[in-house]
């Protein structure tokens, strides 16, 4: 099969929240170890929404500026991905195509598969992309990770949304035709319509991940990709930025090559940056690592990517992108350092009575508190109708 592939990510931006609770502030809390955190898991800090953010708020955050900068011409299509939908109807997208002000002449849809949702919707845009190359597609990934309070999953927690627009002769990222795909039907993460936080068995879902590593990458193979050693990193969803490292030792070790600790540095180290301080965002997180791969690697010009995206229950692929020349110009380094460093941390008090808010159900009129500073808000519910704001 051919490498080749006009059609890619051409833009991509990303939000996360007003909050962060630090893991010395949950270690304090519950007594862990730092270094479980920090070095057992990967992970520094997390995300956590205001009471007036929820998915809807963080997507819209995550594409203004991708409009800002293309306008909303060529969008005649909006996926929105999501794990966390606040609704079993109405796409979370159609909120965001509202805010944004999209034309109305497109088409809005959700989907749903665990944090593999925004590779469905990232290849199943590069499938109308190609059918008119002048169309171009909102992906937008948005994800609250919410485990039950004093769970192990409770420091694998975080929310965030990524936003990428899928076009012909992208300027980020081309990606390939071969794809290497994996579904099982296992029950290592879930979460019934009934329940808030998700339910997972933590040690199954890494086996469960490794399993999809394996198959995918088998697949990839089979499809015609190509060789381990010709990439020059890999983008892996990262649940906790330890997870990464572990799927790669896994790879290697599947492949037949050899499991070199500053080779295995050198293909994901570039790729964790955000994913370690903003934590799980679920089907936005492998697409972070994208993000933190482009703004930190020196030269990534034509070398090609490998991405692992995995959701629980589960489904993986397996594929590859290409980074096109020029790709710096078009990066926002700056404002996804500025996304990390605006968000106020919270200690340990605050973050509980955030997580244990839910919005009323009684179907009367609730504002909610004025929290976040961003762009835009959940400003209350009423008649059971989600109110939004944009400012
Ligand atoms: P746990 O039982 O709290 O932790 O669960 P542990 O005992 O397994 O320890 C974690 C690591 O810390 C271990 O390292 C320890 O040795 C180390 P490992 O053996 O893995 O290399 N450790 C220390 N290191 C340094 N200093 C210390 C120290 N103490 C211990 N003092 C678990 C951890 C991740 C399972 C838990 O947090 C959890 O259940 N999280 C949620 C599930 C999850 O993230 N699964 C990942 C795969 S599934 C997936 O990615 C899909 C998902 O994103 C959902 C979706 O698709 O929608 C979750």
């Amino acid at each position: 099969m051919s490498h080749d592939s006009a059609i890619g990510i051409h833009d991509l931006s990303f939000a996360t929240t007003e909050f962060v609770l630090p893991h010395t502030a949950l270690a304090g809390h519950n007594g862990t170890e730092i270094g479980k955190y920090h070095i057992g898991i990967g992970q520094r800090s997390m995300s956590v929404p205001a009471a007036d953010e929820d998915i809807v708020t963080l997507g819209a955050a995550a594409a203004a500026p991708i409009i800002a900068r293309h306008g909303t011409d060529r969008i005649r299509t909006v996926v929105f991905a999501t794990e966390s939908s606040i609704d079993q109807a109405k796409s979370a997208g159609v909120y965001v195509h509202s805010l944004l002000g999209l034309q109305s002449a497109c088409r809005v849809v959700e989907l749903k598969q665990a944090c593999y949702g925004a590779t469905a919707a990232l290849q199943f845009a590069i499938g109308l992309v190609r059918r008119d190359p002048g169309q171009q597609v909102l992906v937008v990934a948005s994800d609250v990770s919410k485990y039950e309070l004093d769970s192990p999953g409770e420091a694998t927690q975080g929310a965030a949304a990524v936003a990428m627009l899928v076009s012909a002769d992208p300027a980020l990222v081309r990606i390939e035709n071969a794809s290497g795909l994996f579904t099982a039907d296992v029950m290592d993460f879930w979460r019934p319509n009934y329940r808030d936080a998700a339910l997972v068995d933590g040690q199954e879902s890494i086996s469960a991940y490794l399993q999809a590593v394996e198959g995918s990458w088998k697949d990839y193979g089979e499809q015609g990709g190509r060789s381990l050693d010709e990439f020059a990193a890999f983008c892996y969803h990262q649940p906790f930025t330890k997870m990464a490292y572990k799927a790669h030792r896994h790879l290697l070790n599947y492949a037949g090559h050899d499991t070199d600790k500053d080779d295995i540095e050198r293909a994901v180290g570039q790729t964790v940056a955000y994913n370690a301080v903003i934590g799980n965002s679920y089907t936005a997180s492998v697409y972070l690592g994208l993000a933190a791969l482009l703004d930190q690697a020196e030269d990534l010009t034509d070398r090609p990517v490998g991405f692992l995206s995995y959701g629980s229950g589960s489904v993986a692929e397996f594929f590859a992108g290409t980074v096109v020349p020029g790709y710096r110009q078009h990066l926002r380094s700056e404002a996804n350092l500025e996304a990390i460093a605006r968000r106020k941390p919270v200690d340990y008090a605050g973050y509980r009575e955030l997580h244990e808010r839910s919005l009323p159900t009684d179907g009367g009129d609730h504002s909610t508190p004025a929290q976040t500073t961003g762009r835009f808000r959940l400003a209350g519910i009423s008649n059971h109708k989600r109110l939004y704001q944009a400012r």
